[in-house]
């Protein structure tokens, strides 16, 4: 007997490990009653596991240089017209503060690959932020390096990584980024990180350049064998000068979808409603929460530089998603029942 699009989703919200065909079984057949059905389910855990409660995170992007050339990203290292920066170990400090004194408990330093951060200043970074707050959680999203190199930031006081696999299917990945550019690496850096205990987080753009519903499933399906702590997803968005300049964007309804079917596979996963989904839709954010994610990123990266961080066009920027928002994103967050809390929001598993 062929199961229902309806019969899979119960099986997964039942704790039961799916096949990837199962998982494209549901992508495929899901009408949109199926489409409410998942959301909803997945609200309901997300209730149960973290109560009304949103986690923050704050997110600093202090550089963005960098070596790769991913085929979709506006920092890429051929687009030329980027003006590059980075931020200093003070600059660095003085968003902390910030964030701080908003109830921000955990610092997400994101960059793009940039070699002048190399293990010695990465690592006096991270033991600086953690010697002026102990209470503050470190995420680090500083791309593919060594082994050796995450072992140190771990030693270092590094909490967290994030590291998008950005597709499990490989000639996907092939299609998103040039060839010196291997799935087989990022993998790797994923084992690397779990095996050194950091609380690990991957995810995929939805709607990116050739990616197929099959894609998706075999990116569920990843998912529910790597068991990430966190799962960042949010819509493919063009950049003008990219190659993908031309392309369209992600859906918001498969976005939301896919983040319900994440909330089901992994219950208690850290799952941010992200920034791209809120320039895509101005209730992206809230939708998001709604179909399962319990995670929001305020920016605290300087305001002069917010703008030359431009992995995408017209991302948001209305003051919401920034740490001068905090208080407004607490209010927008009440409409729908739920507040901010200034919990670490550490893993659960
Ligand atoms: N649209 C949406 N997300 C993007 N990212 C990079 N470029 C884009 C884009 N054009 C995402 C990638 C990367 C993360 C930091 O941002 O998934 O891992």
């Amino acid at each position: 007997m062929t199961e229902t699009a309806r019969q899979l989703i119960d099986a997964l919200k039942a704790g039961n490990r799916l096949q990837e065909n199962d998982f494209l079984q549901i992508l495929r057949l899901a009408d949109v009653e199926n489409v409410e059905y998942a959301k909803s389910l997945a609200n309901d855990l997300r209730i149960k596991h973290f109560g009304n409660a949103i986690f923050l995170r704050g997110l600093v992007e202090f550089t963005n240089h960098c070596k790769n050339d991913c085929l979709y990203c506006g920092i890429r290292h051929s687009n030329v017209d980027v003006v590059r920066y980075r931020l200093s170990k003070e600059q660095i400090l003085d968003c902390l503060e910030q964030g701080y004194a908003a109830g921000l408990r955990t610092l997400v330093l994101q960059g793009g690959e940039d070699a002048w951060f190399n293990d010695e200043r990465m690592c006096d970074i991270v033991s600086a932020v953690k010697s002026k707050h102990s209470d503050i959680a470190v995420t680090l999203s500083l791309g593919e390096r060594s082994y050796e190199s995450y072992r140190r930031l771990k030693e270092a006081g590094a909490d967290r990584y994030l590291l998008r696999h950005e597709t499990a299917t490989e000639w996907h990945y092939a299609k998103l980024h040039p060839s010196f550019q291997k799935l087989s690496v990022r993998m790797q850096c994923l084992e690397w990180l779990k095996e050194l205990g950091y609380q690990v987080g991957c995810g995929m753009m939805i709607g990116s350049p050739y990616q197929t519903t099959e894609c998706l499933a075999t990116d569920l399906a990843f998912i529910q064998d790597f068991r990430p702590q966190m799962v960042g997803l949010g819509p493919f968005i063009p950049h003008h000068a990219t190659p993908f300049a031309n392309e369209p964007a992600g859906s918001v309804e498969t976005t939301l979808f896919m983040l319900a079917l994440v909330r089901l596979t992994l219950p208690k996963v850290l799952l941010p409603s992200t920034t791209a989904l809120s320039t895509l839709h101005p209730e992206g954010r809230l939708r998001g929460i709604l179909a399962g994610a319990n995670v929001i990123m305020p920016n605290l990266s300087p305001t002069d530089v917010r703008d030359n961080y431009s992995l995408y066009d017209n991302k948001a920027n209305t003051g919401l998603e920034a740490v001068e928002g905090v208080a407004k994103l607490d209010k927008e967050l009440s409409t729908i029942g739920c507040h901010i809390t200034v919990d670490r929001g550490d893993a659960r598993y």
